[in-house]
């Protein structure tokens, strides 16, 4: 059986798990890894007993193929380089920090010959994956998505659109299978940085209506996507890996002698099995196997750029219609509650 060689550029948070789960891949091996930290490279090197390249060029004479996790603002230049050496990629989401520069990305991921897929990982959370079977004879009403996060200081510099609700973006694409029309958005600024909190509604002619939201100043961690079907309602907790299905309510009246009239309902609600699979482990595993068997990715560059795209007009609407808090925080990044209680 083939071994694809694979490597990993960029070892911080999420390197760090492309690393363990690529070295535990079926039909892959782990065959190098590269940072610009040269510490940080031979540490993680010596873990996983491969070499440390400190250049990407080095790397990739050793290799097939990588992940591509350094930030989103080198993707551009270094996916370019990798696939003109012939490398396939895996380039982290989102695709790039502007729409001009992803599609310039995607057109170079279409001219190169070679796989590119975007790590918009949800599309691989098993619990998703059992909601598109659920859906796909359904007729959809509404959307409604949230992901919600407490404070972290780390990405407080990113817009939360561009960081957390990309994901929604390319989830809510591909589940319906269209662009939106248009787009409203609204946000605010609790760090006076960036938008910490938007809401977003994407139209589509005919419906179905789309919500989300998405957050990382909610004291709770929330992954949900609430589907309105014609005759049925879905929860889909993408972080407890659960779907519940409402459905068949039936009302009835008990008493027809206008007396002590009594009205009954009935809803049944299914509890779906998900299979406990990591996502990440899925995702790379279906890399490997669409560069060895030569069939298309699951999610491509041409849908990275679709989800900047919407990611991008629904960033410059909340620029405009912005709220700024400009609340301070201390060193561990929490928000005073006297803050908090002047923001109510
Ligand atoms: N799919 C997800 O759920 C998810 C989650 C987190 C981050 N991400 C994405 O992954 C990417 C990396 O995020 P992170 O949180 O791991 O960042 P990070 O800052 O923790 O790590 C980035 C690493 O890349 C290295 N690096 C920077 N420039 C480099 C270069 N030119 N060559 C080699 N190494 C270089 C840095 O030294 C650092 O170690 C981003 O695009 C981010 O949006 C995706």
């Amino acid at each position: 059986m083939e071994t694809l060689r694979v490597g990993v550029i960029g070892l911080g948070r999420m390197g760090q798990r492309h690393c363990r789960v690529l070295s535990n891949l079926r039909r892959a091996e782990l065959a190098g890894v590269c940072d610009v930290s040269t510490c940080l490279g031979e540490r993680t090197a010596s873990q996983y007993g491969v070499p440390y390249f400190a250049q990407v060029a080095d790397l990739l004479r050793a290799v097939d193929a990588v992940s591509l996790v350094t930030p989103t603002d080198t993707h551009l230049a270094l996916a370019t380089h990798c696939l003109e050496q012939g490398v396939h990629v895996l380039v982290e989401k989102p695709l790039a920090e502007t729409a001009a520069r992803a599609e310039q990305l995607a057109q170079v991921a279409e001219a190169s010959g070679r796989q590119v897929q975007v790590g918009h990982i949800e599309r691989f959370n098993p619990a998703y994956i059992e909601l598109k079977y659920v859906l796909e004879r359904a007729t959809v009403l509404a959307v409604n998505v949230r992901r919600l996060s407490a404070y972290a200081a780390s990405n407080s510099d990113v817009d939360v659109i561009l960081d957390l609700m990309i994901h929604d973006f390319d989830l809510v694409l591909d589940l319906l299978g269209r662009t939106p029309e248009s787009i409203a958005a609204m946000g605010l600024s609790a760090t006076g940085q960036a938008v910490d909190h938007a809401v977003v509604q994407l139209s589509y002619k005919g419906g179905p209506l789309v919500s989300l939201t998405a957050s990382r100043v909610t004291e709770q961690k929330v992954r949900s996507i609430e589907v309105t079907c014609v005759d049925a309602y879905v929860e889909c907790d993408l972080l407890n890996k659960t779907i519940e299905v409402h459905r068949c309510t039936i009302g009835e009246y008990l008493n027809h002698n206008h007396k002590d009239v009594k009205y009954r309902q009935e809803s049944i609600v299914e509890r779906l099995q998900v299979p406990a699979q990591e996502p990440l482990f899925l995702e790379l595993q279906s890399f490997v196997d669409s560069i060895i068997d030569d069939k298309p990715v699951t999610v491509s560059a041409a849908d990275g750029l679709r989800a900047v795209q919407v990611a991008e007009a629904a960033c410059q609407l909340t620029s405009q219609h912005l709220v700024d808090f400009g609340l301070s925080r201390d060193r561990h990044g929490a928000m005073p509650v006297q803050a908090l209680a002047a923001a109510q």
